[in-house]
This record gives structure tokens, sequence and C-alpha cells, in this order.
């Protein structure tokens, strides 16, 4: 916004650490068809279709993205006026919240997420958490914030991290991490077109936008068994298999 009224062009760095420095030195351009490749195609999918795998059990998730438009993090900012956050490379979606009357959400199913040993499993109705089905102390606690915080249940973003092709590595922040993978976050939407805002937490202090990164090196445990983008006409494309893209 700063960027088109006092007309410039930069690239802003949250959080950046000295390991991220060889990420900055990547082919763009590259970087740039593979977000593009991405985006076209959740643009025109009306579901994602998630198949994660644990060491004992599968768990299916399947995201509604109907009425969105994906948003491409390509590191490129030629334009003036572009502002955007570097290392970039990622392609992410707002799922369908269920904002349309009488139309819910549809995303439905399981997401497990892994804290240290543990995975907590998130039994998602109408593209959010409403119950823990794992036992141990982290879902337990999770347990509690879900129902202090509905709105930290939201599904927020489906991301599809483009850099794990060019050799970099994770450095243990979210900022280059979740751009080396799929990854899906919880809270809050509305900065990436959803409905889910700050205003709708009871406190201030617990409003979140929080990325869960499926790569060994967030979660050891949890592999992308399969990403499935179903389109409109029924036609089924598969984008990620055994923790891989296909393209
Ligand atoms: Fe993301």
């Amino acid at each position: 916004m700063l960027g088109r009224k006092h007309k410039f062009r930069g690239a802003t760095m949250p959080n950046f650490t000295a390991p991220m420095i060889p990420a900055l030195a990547l082919d763009y351009q590259k970087v740039n068809s593979r977000v593009m490749y991405i985006k076209e195609r959740l643009d025109n999918a009306i579901r994602v279709e998630y198949l994660f795998a644990t060491p004992g059990d599968q768990y299916q998730f399947i995201a509604d993205t109907r009425y969105r438009t994906a948003h491409a993090s390509s590191g490129l900012m030629h334009e003036p006026q572009q502002v955007g956050n570097l290392p970039s490379g990622e392609s992410y979606i707002v799922p369908y919240e269920g904002e349309k009357e009488g139309d819910p959400s549809a995303s439905t199913g399981i997401i497990p997420v892994q804290f240290g040993e543990e995975i907590v499993l998130y039994k998602i109705v109408n593209n959010r958490a409403v119950e823990i089905m794992s036992d141990g102390t982290t879902s337990e606690k999770e347990r509690k914030l879900l129902e202090a915080e509905p709105a930290y249940g939201n599904v927020a973003e489906l991301g599809f991290g483009v850099l794990d092709v060019f050799g970099v590595q994770p450095v243990g922040s979210i900022l280059l991490d979740e751009k080396l993978g799929v990854h899906i976050a919880f809270g809050r939407s509305e900065h990436f077109g959803g409905i889910v805002s700050p205003a709708s937490f009871n406190k201030k202090e617990n409003v979140v936008h929080i990325d869960r990164v499926y790569i060994p090196a967030c979660q050891k445990d949890i592999r992308i068994f399969s990403v499935t983008f179903v389109y409109e006409d029924g036609r089924r494309e598969n984008i990620v298999a055994n923790d891989k893209y296909l393209f």
C-alpha cells in the first residue's frame, strides 16, 4: 500500500536470518514459472484433496476452493510500486469459508499436525477444526485453545512452496520453510482474501495465522501421500505424490 502511495518498489524480509541468503540467489524466473503452474490450477480447482500418511494411519482432508482466487508470491518485483516478501516462492489460496448464504463450506476431513513426538488430529467440518481426535499433552492444549477461540480452527490457507527443487535447505523459520513445500495455515485469513479477521477472535492476544509445513524438517512423521486438484468438469490432477511435486 505504501509502495503505491510513495511510488517505490521493494522487498520485505520479516525475520530474515543469514542462513536464508542462498535463497535470495535463485533464478526467480524459474521460481515464477513453478509458482504460476500451481496458481493457474488452483484458480480453476473447486476442491483440493490431501492424503496424509503417518506411521500408523492415513488421513484425508478435502478443501473447498470454490469462489476463491489463488495468490502468486514469486519473488519477481519488476513492476513499479510492487512490494513483496523475499525469499519467495509459493502459491496459496484461502479455502471457501462458507460466507455465502445457504452455501456452507464443503471443507471436511482430518488434518494431522506433529508437535514434537505427538501428532494432533484436527477434525474439520465446514472448513473449521471443531474437535481434537487425538490424546496427549499437546492435544489437550489444542482442545482448550479451540474451545476458547473457535476462529483459531479456521483453515486459513492452502500453501504450496516451490523452492524444494532449488536445493534450498530448511532453516527453522516459517518465512523460508513454508516455501519448501505443502503447508496449511489456521486462523485469520482476511489479509489473504478470506473472511476471518482479528475481529473474529474473542481475545486480541489470541489472533494468529499459523502455518503447518509438511516437510520432514518440520513434521518428521507426517508425509504428504498425495495432493489432488479436482476441477469443475470432474477432471482430477495429481500435484504431489510421496512428498514430491509432479511437475
Ligand atoms: Fe504460505
